[in-house]
């Protein structure tokens, strides 16, 4: 941590004494420094990048993630950057390595593309460019699509992955899935017995949710509530046969369904009744 720490502020330091040296013209948020090539190989095997993704790398530089994620994994790419001589330098690129037909570039702001078609997206920019970017990660890319950062995290956004490569930190998130709202399912106990439960999930930050399950007319909070991508996890205490136990609750959200739903070792489906307003 500590470590991660002092590497973290000596690439800040080095951030800005690029800025002080580059060209102040442009309405740049970060200076052009490149991800060493061991580092871009780990970012596209963290975010499981294939022959049907589509990267889009925000800020491109010189276009070295989208034609690496082209070249060695044959998937397509978007190279984002705002400074038309990268985007000059990524184009030549991708031409060199032969992928110009699978990688292309949107000379452009960051904040102003459209990151819809995007099935994964790769950044190198800075911790607050990052957390200003989060609401538009969120409202734009799918559920489960994976983000990937060189050296900078994501605020209080936890990663889910964190990995060291050559000295450069790497982290790994998910685009949470939205649980807001009420579930009902029923859960057949280990005794042949029918409960009727109610997940009422009323509050979601990011990736953490809280709310309320109602068993059988009784409710118990929700506990450690997580969203990572489609996969909900949290925990109930309640007390069975004047035991306190702790009943484990798992499950993907896939629109209006949580799909695999495990509670304790109990396996069914639950139905969005209705959403939260
Ligand atoms: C640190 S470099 C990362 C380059 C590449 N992604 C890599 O990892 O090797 C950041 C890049 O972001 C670009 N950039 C900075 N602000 C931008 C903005 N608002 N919109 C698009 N690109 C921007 C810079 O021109 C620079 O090329």
């Amino acid at each position: 941590m500590q470590y991660g720490r002092k590497l973290s502020f000596s690439v800040i330091a080095l951030f800005l004494a690029a800025t002080t040296l580059s060209s102040v013209t442009l309405a740049r948020d970060v200076p052009f420094v490149p991800t060493p090539e061991p580092v871009v190989r780990e970012m596209l095997k963290l975010a499981k990048i294939g022959k049907d993704s589509l990267v889009y790398d925000l800020g491109s530089g010189d276009g070295r993630i989208v034609i690496m994620a082209a070249k060695e994994y044959g998937a397509r790419g978007v190279g984002v950057d705002i400074d038309p001589e990268r985007i000059a330098d990524g184009r030549a690129n991708a031409k060199r390595a032969g992928v110009e037909d699978k990688v292309k570039f949107i000379e452009g702001d960051l904040f102003k593309v459209d990151l819809r078609p995007a099935t994964a997206v790769t950044l190198y920019l800075l911790p607050d460019i990052n957390v200003r970017l989060r609401p538009k990660l969120m409202k734009e890319l799918r559920p489960g699509t994976p983000v990937v950062s060189h050296a900078f995290d994501m605020g209080d956004w936890e990663p889910e992955v964190t990995k060291t490569v050559d000295g450069a930190t790497v982290y790994l998130w998910h685009i949470p899935a939205r649980a807001s709202g009420v579930w009902e399912y029923r859960l057949r106990t280990a005794h042949g017995g029918d409960e009727q439960h109610r997940l009422h999930i009323t509050n979601q930050d990011i990736d953490k949710v809280q709310g309320t399950v109602t068993m059988d007319g009784q409710s118990f909070a929700i506990e450690n509530g997580r969203i990572s991508g489609e996969r909900l996890r949290f925990t109930v205490t309640r007390s069975l046969n004047g035991a306190t136990v702790t009943q484990r609750f798992e499950g993907r959200v896939a629109g209006d369904r949580i799909a695999d739903m495990t509670v304790a070792d109990s396996r069914m489906v639950a139905q969005r009744a209705r959403p939260t307003s």
